[in-house]
């Protein structure tokens, strides 16, 4: 079954928790978090304290994709904050295999994100150790972006990578995604699907996620 992420991030921050209760009642099983750190991408959004005061208030799967250099050094930060998943960033740090360890030692999830520069091919040898990978279908950095068209071919292939070394590993796309073309991003094989715009920018936030699921559900 295709699971849908709210991407915190088009949420009203002055009013998180209000927004994370619509979104978790509207029956959304993951909280898609975006740490941005001002280096690996040109803006700044949360840190771990945002987290940890959030995590009392939902039991929704809290799904951190940290959009930082050097991710190593937060890790732990993240998980005793209350983090289920931790996606981090390829392209951001030099002990890839180690970060994986790290998450997994610290009893997370472990996942990596590409750019849309990045082949999926570079990150084969990963996959048997991975829970999840993200494909990237916008520049990291911000919300309400387009969906970059080829990113359906790269859906395509890591899926068939995924299929080939580890079937349990989930695949999540991330960006760009309306009602109108996540039929198309589920198609090409992603079954977990984050949403920001879409659904914190809609005039009612519950009947997005909703228009969602009825998208997704006969696919
Ligand atoms: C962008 C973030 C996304 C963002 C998606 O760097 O990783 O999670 O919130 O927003 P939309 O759905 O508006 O493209
Ligand atoms: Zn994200």
């Amino acid at each position: 079954m295709v699971k849908l992420a709210p991407s915190m991030l088009s949420a009203d921050f002055a009013f998180l928790a209000r927004d994370v209760e619509i979104v978790e009642k509207a029956g959304a099983e993951y909280l898609h978090i975006d740490v941005m750190d001002g280096m690996f991408v040109p803006n700044m959004s949360i840190g771990p304290q945002i987290v940890k005061c959030l995590r009392p208030h939902s039991k929704m799967v809290f799904d951190v994709h940290l959009m930082i250099v050097e991710p190593e050094r937060y890790v732990e930060s993240f998980i005793k904050a209350g983090a289920d998943i931790i996606t981090f960033h390829y392209e951001a740090t030099k002990k890839v295999e180690e970060t994986i360890e790290l998450i997994k030692r610290l009893g997370a999830k472990a996942s990596i994100s590409i750019k849309p520069k990045t082949q999926p091919e570079e990150i084969e040898h990963l996959i048997k150790d991975l829970d999840m990978v993200l494909i990237m279908s916008v520049e990291p950095g911000f919300g309400g972006q387009s969906f970059i068209p080829e990113s359906l071919d790269k859906i395509d292939r890591t899926r068939k990578l995924i299929d080939k070394h580890n079937p349990a590993c989930d695949l999540q796309v991330d960006g760009g995604i309306y009602t109108h073309n996540v039929a198309d991003v589920v198609k090409a094989g992603a079954n977990i699907i984050v949403a920001g715009s879409a659904i914190f920018n809609a005039p009612d936030i519950a009947g997005a996620v909703k228009a969602f699921r009825e998208k997704v559900s006969n696919l």
